[in-house]
């Protein structure tokens, strides 16, 4: 064994090791896509809050994705590092390359092992696909001496042969063997009974740590999950808020509190701070703009509401009669203080800090100001009204297009007109647009200033607190070359809001290497004056 997270035992219960994969299956997802600051700083708190191992990206798939594994590579202070290859040489070669800077690394190289996968994607027999597996892993241990092996499609493969490809991958120098349930189709006995089985099957099967990764396919990633630790796989992979292809992955903030909660059944421990999932969550979801659902366990904003009459009443007498883990254990605070126009810098500084925040000198004095101009149209500002407001300035920190000012005339007297001035790299332009609502006529006037091909998939809002004067939260999906971009803006007023949701998901699309030379070029071309 070759990193400290391997060591498998702490206080006489197994450490189970928490491999997070948000930034790479769930960055993957239809959407999902976060720009390279967003990345980093979802990386950091992961690196915090004490995730063992992070997914960084797939190195291969673009410039954007190798250059941010390479930079959460420099930055990790203390999670293994570790980045995916497919079996092709070049693969595993630009996945090590992206890595190097890391203390601690990790190649994660894959192959297909079912008769459906080796039939029609890979179109190779099994004799040559157990040929590839010895290849990539022997070349990903030229590289690192922690190298991860995943029989894709795993659930669904030939026990025999599954067995024959972990033998030989160990043999060749993994160190880690997972076997994920990559269409969410196992069940928890199932998958308990098929590492058992593999992890007595196969010779070498105690110098290697086995992983879990499930889909959510069929609601059963977690529990999946959960049973395969049961079977003796030690690690498990996962993501925060559950994000990931379809129905995502196995959700990390669900795993961490199963084991600690139930710990009688579950006799296992993690590294992980529980008090810091609630903002993992949070940042997630404004990084990928993809909302937590409200009946979420452990994270959804219901999570610990109590409604009926006799619950509260209950929660009253002892909360114990309704609540098995506390709030603040998964680091929910108390909204003590409301804020308001008078509140001050100190006042402000204190409620970040109680929010889990942590800015630069620069970026809180830009909250600070919006915060002061928010409480000036806002009587009462709730947590929402600041996460959101902080939230959007983290994200907007780097857009190159921001609104400047926007005058919509709306009722029932259409057209319906926008007129809007876009910061454009600096320069201000202005333009006039109408449309069939208030909406479209400002969308359209993005769409004259900033000239892009793609398609508007999603637009929808949702107040972020209570009351009429509370903020609207917009969130616009737009797809361009088989690839969405999600953003959320917030502000009282919802026309301003979906101005910002838009250019949001637009910034996405611009800051992706590579992938929208179009748009840069013409926003360089567009006549800015
Ligand atoms: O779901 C899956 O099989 C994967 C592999 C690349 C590990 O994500
Ligand atoms: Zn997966």
């Amino acid at each position: 064994m070759t990193s400290q997270t391997q060591s498998a035992k702490t206080d006489s219960k197994d450490r189970v090791i928490i491999f997070d994969t948000t930034l790479r299956d769930g960055e993957q997802c239809p959407g999902a896509t976060m720009t390279h600051e967003e990345k980093l700083e979802v990386a950091e708190l992961l690196d915090t809050m004490g995730v063992d191992v992070i997914e960084a990206g797939f190195p291969i798939a673009s410039e954007g994705d190798f250059a941010a594994v390479n930079e959460i590579a420099k930055r990790a202070k203390n999670a293994v590092i570790c980045g995916l290859s497919r079996a092709a040489p070049k693969d595993i070669d630009r996945c090590a390359e992206a890595i190097k800077p890391a203390k601690r690394k990790r190649i994660h190289t894959f192959l297909s092992t079912s008769p459906v996968h080796m039939k029609y994607k890979l179109q190779k027999e099994p004799h040559e696909v157990y040929e590839m597996v010895i290849a990539q892993v022997t070349r990903a241990r030229s590289h690192t001496d922690d190298v991860e092996w995943s029989a894709e499609d795993g659930t669904r493969t030939e026990f025999d042969f599954l067995c024959r490809c972990v033998e030989a991958a160990i043999k060749a120098g993994a160190t880690t063997i997972n076997i994920p349930d990559t269409v969410g189709y196992t069940t928890p006995q199932e998958y308990f009974d098929l590492f058992k089985r593999v992890r007595e099957t196969v010779s070498n099967a105690d110098k290697a740590i086995f992983s879990t990764h499930c889909h959510n396919d069929l609601g059963m990633a977690v529990a999946n999950s959960l049973a395969g630790v049961g079977g003796g796989a030690r690690q498990i992979e996962c993501t925060v808020n559950g994000i990931g292809e379809r129905a995502g992955n196995a959700a990390l903030e669900e795993i961490v509190m199963a084991i600690k909660t139930r710990n009688d059944v579950f006799p296992y421990v993690t590294g992980i701070d529980a008090t810091m999932l609630t903002r993992a969550s949070k940042l997630v979801s404004a990084a990928t703009s993809f909302p937590v659902q409200f009946n979420k366990a452990i994270v959804g904003r219901n999570a610990f509401a109590h409604e009926s009459g006799i619950h509260q009443d209950g929660m009253l007498k002892n909360a114990q009669t309704y609540e098995i883990m506390t709030p603040e254990s998964v680091g929910v605070k108390q909204t003590s203080l409301v804020m308001g126009k008078h509140s001050g810098r100190h006042a402000f500084v204190h409620k970040l800090e109680e929010l889990g925040y942590q800015l630069s000198d620069n970026q809180l004095q830009d909250a600070f100001v919006r915060f002061k101009a928010l409480a000036d149209r806002k009587k009462q500002i709730y947590d929402e009204d600041i996460e959101a407001l902080v939230d959007e300035e983290i994200a907007t920190a780097h857009d190159r297009v921001k609104i400047v000012s926007l005058t919509v005339i709306a009722g029932t007297q259409g057209p319906q007109q926008a007129t809007l001035t876009l910061d454009i790299d600096g320069k201000h332009i202005t333009t006039q647009s109408s449309g069939n609502g208030p909406v479209d006529a400002i969308f359209n006037a993005i769409h004259a200033l900033v000239p892009h091909e793609a398609i508007l998939e999603l637009y929808q809002v949702h107040a972020v607190t209570e009351g009429t004067d509370a903020q609207a939260e917009v969130s616009v999906r737009l797809a361009h070359d088989g690839r969405s971009f999600t953003s959320r803006g917030a502000d009282p007023d919802t026309l301003v809001a979906s101005a910002k949701a838009y250019l949001g998901a637009l910034n996405k699309m611009c800051s992706r290497a590579g992938r929208m030379a179009g748009v840069e070029k013409r926003i360089h071309s567009t006549d800015v004056g």
